[in-house]
């Protein structure tokens, strides 16, 4: 066997024990690389005579090209084999449930619902939000709205008070939005129409009630804004609201120092079943209390009552929330439990508008 087929076996033999790419690699190093045994016989054709070079030339070159070809061929090999390796080896279990990313399981709290529902449902008829201090003083929660100095309807609220400072003023967690009507008269003119979401304190916990709540209060003042238009107001926010055709009203008589005529408004229901059906049925369910402002609270706002008049209304938002969305127990509401979140709580991407829907 001449020097050159044994080269060509041994190289051909190497290029077969070749184990992965860095062998293979290290084989074509040692063969063409620019010591390698091939291209130090390359070197040579230049000392060699026209004959020579034809001849034992021809031969070198043909075991170039058979030595290049094969490590052309095993690389390859060895490349799919290394990729069939790693598909084999790093699998995809695609039977497992796909992970939730945050944003699809995070909560929107359902009194925050509420309140985004109920911005949607006034801001399209043009009312404005307003805003107030939790940390209320006497003259703003009491005074101001018409309830005199030591008159009972101030022990009604149970009131959280504070502790009288050194001029003996008591400061209060206020018991219901109805301060920021006054804060709102003295800081704008009329036409004022807004509603005023927000948290509210009394001294009372049970199912229903929860020493902190929440209640949204509307006040529309003008010229001419009337009884008739007020009851427009609250159908059309109770039709919205609800998410029904048509409702039944019921203005009942009652009594708010801050507000002449008083009513308390029932709406008509089904309440026969599990949830609380409107817009059918023949039971009653008290949804909010309203009025004409007292010329008294139009003064107290800076207010002409000769000149102005107004109506308001306020609202338990907990109250409604359950309503309309059936939680049998408020304390819920304010227990940080995960399980009653993601039950009872709204997708963050699915913003209530009167377009698209409220609570859809
Ligand atoms: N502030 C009252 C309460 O907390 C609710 C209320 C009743 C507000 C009648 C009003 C109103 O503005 O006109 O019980």
């Amino acid at each position: 066997m001449s020097e050159l087929e044994t080269l060509e076996r041994i190289l051909l033999a190497d290029i077969d024990a070749a184990g992965d790419e860095g062998s293979i690699e290290a084989v074509r190093v040692n063969a063409l690389g620019k010591k390698g045994s091939i291209s130090e016989l390359l070197k040579t054709l230049g000392t060699m005579t026209p004959e020579e070079r034809q001849t034992r030339g021809a031969q070198i070159n043909a075991l170039k090209t058979t030595v290049a070809d094969a490590i052309a061929a095993r690389k390859s090999a060895l490349k799919d084999q290394a990729i069939a390796e790693r598909l084999a080896r790093e699998t995809v279990d695609i039977s497992l449930p796909v992970r939730s990313s945050p944003a699809e399981r995070g909560r929107i709290h359902p009194i925050s619902q509420i309140v985004d529902e109920i911005t949607a449902i006034f801001g399209d008829m043009g009312f404005s939000i307003a805003e107030g201090p939790d940390i209320e003083t006497d003259y703003y929660n009491f005074t101001a709205l018409n309830f005199p100095e030591g008159h009972p309807a101030r022990e009604m609220h149970d009131t959280f008070f504070f502790n009288p400072d050194e001029k003996g003023d008591r400061k209060v967690l206020r018991t219901h939005t109805s301060p920021v009507q006054i804060r709102t008269m003295e800081a704008q003119q009329p036409p004022i129409r807004i509603i005023i979401p927000g948290k509210t304190y009394r001294q009372d916990s049970d199912a229903t009630h929860s020493p902190m709540f929440h209640q949204v209060e509307g006040l529309v003042i003008d010229k001419a804004a009337n009884v008739a238009n007020m009851r427009w107001v609250l159908e059309e926010f109770c039709k919205a609201f609800f998410e029904v055709d048509q409702v039944t009203m019921r203005f009942r008589p009652s009594f708010f120092p801050f507000t002449e005529p008083s009513f308390e408004v029932d709406i008509q229901c089904d309440r026969s079943g599990p949830i609380v059906k409107f817009g059918e049925g023949t039971d009653w369910m008290e949804i909010l209390g309203c009025g004409m402002v007292h010329p008294n609270v139009l003064r107290s706002g800076g207010l002409d009552p000769d000149e102005y008049q107004g109506f308001a209304w306020g609202m338990g938002l907990d109250r409604i929330a359950m309503l309309k969305y059936g939680m049998p127990d408020l304390r819920d509401f304010f227990n940080a439990d995960v399980r009653w979140m993601t039950h009872y709580g709204f997708r963050p991407l699915d913003m209530p508008t009167l377009f698209g829907g409220l609570s859809a």
